[in-house]
């Protein structure tokens, strides 16, 4: 309705606003400068990513903001929360802030980290009426208008792993915000480009992040798009290991990255031990599940293609029953 219609326009100008009252915070905050500087951020890369820094305190956003904009209309922008008891405070304090846009550019939410060791690391900004963490992507904005010619994204899990990599000059990295890679993501990724390499970090969440990204992957695989994984070493995030090895060095492991139907069958195998009988009918039964989820295509059949050689069961027979699916490939 209009009613909405303005109040999220009024959001809109009310996050635009909070996003240079950050950066404005930082600028006069040599603690948060200071952390910056240790994670090795050029000036010139937080300017682009409009990092700022939030006070700490309870209500300096609040106080600032009190007179230009209503007490609802913060709390629903999320950037204050208001407790059953009446109390009413800023969400963020303390921490570093990173804006995030949506395609238009428009600024939606925020992460905030913390400068310390304190738990949680990162506060990202809740569910509002502009903001949806299942549809966002930080940095696609920032990755369009700073790639000369977008042909691949790079989806990895964090703030500070998109910026690094943009520092470096790999400007098309893009992360979810804190939550699962979902179709949807991918969906809108494949409107933007034909390949997508997921580089989460080298420890457990990240290889458990990758598996579930090839899940949602399923549904939305089409012939003449194209979905890799690259791993990285232990304990080392895109942040780490790109300054350590630097920007070619990146680029070149993207050939050693695993295709989808590579990592499928890998990671299938590892799980199940298929020289026994019930193995290998429980490693197929397995892979039906996630096949019957997956539009016919050319990628379809080179998977069952390879689970037939691995298994000796004829292509024909393996899943007559369990993955003729009438899926079409979805937009
Ligand atoms: P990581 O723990 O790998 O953090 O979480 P990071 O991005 O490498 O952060 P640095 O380098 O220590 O600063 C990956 C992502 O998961 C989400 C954030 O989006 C983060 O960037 N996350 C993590 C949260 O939402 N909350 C948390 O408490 C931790
Ligand atoms: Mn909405
Ligand atoms: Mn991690
Ligand atoms: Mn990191
Ligand atoms: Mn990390």
């Amino acid at each position: 309705s209009e009613a909405q219609r303005q109040r999220s326009k009024d959001l809109y100008t009310l996050l635009d606003d909070a996003n240079q009252y950050y950066q404005l915070q930082l600028k006069g905050s040599p603690a948060a400068i200071e952390y910056l500087k240790g994670r090795e951020l050029s000036g010139e890369i937080s300017k682009r990513f409009n990092i700022g820094y939030s006070l700490s305190g309870w209500d300096h956003l609040l106080n600032h903001f009190k007179g230009s904009y209503a007490e609802q209309q913060l709390v629903d922008s999320g950037l204050v929360i208001k407790k059953d008891d009446g109390k009413i405070y800023d969400r963020y304090r303390d921490r570093i802030m990173f804006p995030i846009r949506n395609r238009k550019g428009q600024v939606i939410g925020f992460g905030g980290r913390v400068l310390g060791d304190d738990l949680p690391k990162y506060i990202n900004s809740p569910e509002t009426t502009v903001f949806h963490k299942g549809r966002e992507l930080y940095g696609l904005y920032e990755a369009r208008i700073n790639t000369q010619k977008l042909d691949r994204i790079i989806v990895v899990e964090g703030y500070m792993d998109v910026i690094a990599l943009a520092q470096f000059g790999v400007s098309y990295a893009v992360a979810t915000l804190g939550t699962a890679t979902t179709e949807e993501h991918i969906k809108q990724l494949f409107r933007a480009v034909p390949e997508i390499i997921f580089c989460f970090d080298g420890d457990r969440a990240g290889k458990e992040a990758a598996w579930r990204a090839l899940e949602n992957a399923m549904p939305v695989m089409q012939d003449g798009k194209e979905i890799k994984f690259l791993f990285l070493p232990d304990g080392e995030d895109p942040d780490t290991q790109i300054r350590k090895i630097g920007k070619d060095a990146f680029e070149e492991n993207y050939q050693q990255a695993d295709s989808l139907t590579a990592y499928f069958v890998e990671n299938l195998h590892s799980r199940f031990n298929i020289t026994s009988d019930e193995g290998k009918t429980r490693f197929l039964k397995e892979a039906a599940k996630l096949l019957t989820k997956m539009p016919d295509t050319l990628i379809k059949d080179q998977l069952v293609q390879r689970l037939s050689d691995m298994t000796n069961v004829d292509k024909k027979v393996l899943f007559q029953r369990e993955i003729s699916s009438n899926n079409s490939p979805k937009d």
